[in-house]
C-alpha cells in the first residue's frame, strides 16, 4: 500500500490559534488524529451546529466516530483530567471506547508536580511564567531528569506505590524547604492513583506501533499540535514557553513515526495575534484597537478564563515560525474578528537599535530592543461572519490574505470565518493535496 499524505497540524504563534475548531474540520480526511506533546494546559474549541466541545487532552478528531484519537508518549497524562474528559465525551452521547487510546510511554502528572509549580510561580526571586498551573513543566523536569513514572508503570500497582512514596518524600522535603508547602499524603494519593490506572487501563496501548501500521496500511494521521511554536521549549520566547517541544519535530519525537512517514506541516494562525500569560509580544495593542479584538474574538483563554492580550499579525515571528516547522500551508481564523477594522496594521519588520532587521532574538534584552516596523492595510468594513467562498469575501479581506500569504512564504490552505465547523473555506489547492 502506498503511504498516502499524513500531516502536523500547529499553532503558528503562542496558542489558541483556532486549532481545534481546524483539526475537526480537517479530521474528515483523517483516519487517526494523535496528540504529541503538552497536556491539560491545552484548551480546544470545537463548535458543531451550536454545540460547544472543549477538548484539554483528547484529539478533537475523536468527535466524528470513523476517526480514532490517540494520546502520545510526548504528552504529560493527568489521569484524573484524561477521565472527566472521557465522562464528558460519554455523556454527550459520544462513543470513546474502542476509539481512543493513551501511549503506555507517556509521562504522568502527579499532585506533586502541581503544588511545586503552584509554589514556585508565585515564590520571590523566581521569573513568573503565567502557566496554567497544571503541572506541566515539572512533570516534564522529572521526564528529563529520568525520575519520572510513565503510563506503564502507572498500570504496576508494586511499582506505583514505591515510586509515589519515593518522590513524595523528595518532593515534599524540597517544597517545604524551598516554599514552606504542607505535605502531600503519600498513602491517599496511591489509593486515589490505582483506582484511576484501572479505568485508564482499557486505553493503554503501544500507540507507535498503532500509528506506524495505520500509515503502513495506507490510513492518514493528522499530528494534533496544543501550544504554539513560539511556546516551544527550545524555538519559543524563552524562558517564556510551556515545557515540550510544539513545534513540528515533537510530532516525531511525540509519537514514535518517523518524518519520511509525515507528508506536510500545516500552520494555523489567526488574522491577528493573541498571547496568554507573561513573554514578549512586539505587536501587542494596549489600545482601543486591542480591546476590540479582544472583545469581538472573545479573547479569554478556554481553559483558564484569562484574558488573552491582543495584537497586530507579526511577519517576521511567522516566517520564523514557518521556517523551524516546515510549514507549507496556513490556515487562517478568525477573519470575522475584523470586520469592524477600519484600518489593519501588519509588522513587516523589526527595527532594532535603528537597523531593519527579520532576525529573531534568542535573548529577552533582544526582544525588549524590537521597535516593529509596520504597514497599514485598508480594512474591508462590513461582515465576513461564516462566509464559505473565497470570491465572495470582501475584495479588501482578500488582498489582505494574498499579502499575508505572499510575505509570509507559505500557502494559504483555509480560511475560518467563525467558529462553527461549517464557517470555513477550504481552497481548490489544498482540497486536492488533502484528497490525494
Ligand atoms: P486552540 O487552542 O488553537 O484550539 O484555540 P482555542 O479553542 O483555545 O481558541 C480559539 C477560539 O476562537 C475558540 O473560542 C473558537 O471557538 C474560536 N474560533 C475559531 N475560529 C474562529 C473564527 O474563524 N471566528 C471566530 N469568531 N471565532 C473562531
Ligand atoms: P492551546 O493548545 C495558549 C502558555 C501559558 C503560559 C505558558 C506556560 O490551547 O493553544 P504551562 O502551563 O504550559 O507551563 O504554561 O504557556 N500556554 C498556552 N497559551 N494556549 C495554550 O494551549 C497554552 N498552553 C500553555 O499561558 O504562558
Ligand atoms: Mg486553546
Amino acid at each position: 500500500m502506498t503511504q498516502r499524505k499524513s500531516a502536523v497540524i500547529l499553532g503558528a504563534q503562542w496558542g489558541d490559534e483556532g486549532k481545534g475548531k481546524i483539526v475537526d474540520v480537517l479530521s474528515e480526511k483523517f483516519n487517526v488524529v494523535a496528540r504529541y506533546a503538552g497536556g491539560h494546559n491545552a484548551g480546544h474549541t470545537v463548535i458543531i451546529k451550536g454545540r460547544k466541545f472543549v477538548l484539554q487532552l483528547i484529539p478533537c478528531g475523536v468527535l466524528r466516530p470513523e476517526c480514532k484519537g490517540i494520546i502520545g508518549n510526548g504528552v504529560v497524562l493527568d489521569p484524573m483530567a484524561f477521565l472527566s474528559e472521557v465522562k464528558k465525551l460519554k455523556d454527550a452521547g459520544l462513543p470513546v471506547d474502542g476509539q481512543l487510546f493513551v501511549s503506555n510511554r507517556a509521562q504522568v502528572i502527579l499532585p506533586y508536580h502541581r503544588m511545586i509549580e503552584l509554589a514556585a510561580e508565585n515564590a520571590p526571586g523566581r521569573t513568573k511564567i503565567g502557566t496554567t498551573s497544571r503541572g506541566i513543566g515539572p512533570a516534564y523536569e522529572d521526564k528529563m531528569h529520568r525520575s519520572g513514572l510513565r503510563v506503564v508503570d502507572l498500570l504496576n500497582s508494586a511499582l506505583l506505590r514505591t515510586h509515589i512514596e519515593n518522590a513524595c518524600h523528595e518532593k515534599n522535603a524540597i517544597a517545604h524547604a524551598l516554599f514552606g508547602t504542607e505535605p502531600l499524603d503519600p498513602k491517599q494519593m496511591y489509593e486515589e492513583y490505582a483506582r484511576a490506572a484501572e479505568q485508564l487501563a482499557p486505553f493503554v496501548a503501544d500507540t507507535a506501533v498503532m500509528l506506524n501500521d495505520a500509515i503502513n496500511n495506507g490510513d492518514k494521521v493528522m499530528f494534533e499540535g496544543a501550544q504554539g511554536a513560539l511556546l516551544d521549549i527550545d524555538h519559543g520566547t524563552y524562558p517564556f514557553v510551556t515545557s515540550s517541544s510544539a513545534t513540528a519535530g515533537g510530532a516525531v519525537t511525540g509519537t514514535g513515526v518517523g518524518p519520511t512517514k509525515i507528508g506536510t506541516v500545516i500552520g494555523v494562525t489567526k488574522a491577528y495575534v493573541t498571547r496568554v500569560g507573561e513573554g514578549p509580544f512586539p505587536t501587542e495593542d494596549h489600545g482601543v484597537m486591542g480591546e476590540l479584538l479582544a472583545k469581538r474574538g472573545n479573547e479569554f483563554g478556554a481553559v483558564t478564563g484569562r484574558p488573552r492580550r491582543c495584537g497586530w499579525l507579526d511577519l517576521p515571528l511567522l516566517r520564523y515560525s514557518n521556517m523551524i516547522n516546515g510549514t507549507e500551508w496556513l490556515v487562517v481564523t478568525k477573519m470575522d474578528v475584523m470586520d469592524e477594522c477600519a484600518e489593519i496594521p501588519v509588522c513587516v519588520g523589526y527595527k532594532v537599535n535603528g537597523k531593519v532587521t527579520d532576525t529573531i532574538p534568542a535573548d529577552m534584552p533582544g526582544f525588549h530592543s524590537i521597535q516593529p516596523v509596520y504597514t497599514t492595510l485598508k480594512g474591508w468594513n462590513c461582515s465576513t461572519a461564516g462566509i464559505t467562498e473565497f470570491d465572495k469575501l470582501p475584495k479588501l479581506a482578500q488582498e489582505y490574505l494574498h499579502f499575508l500569504e505572499k510575505e509570509s512564504g507559505a500557502k494559504i490552505g483555509m480560511v475560518s470565518t467563525g467558529p462553527d465547523r461549517d464557517h470555513t473555506m477550504t481552497l481548490p489547492e489544498f482540497e486536492s493535496t488533502l484528497n490525494a
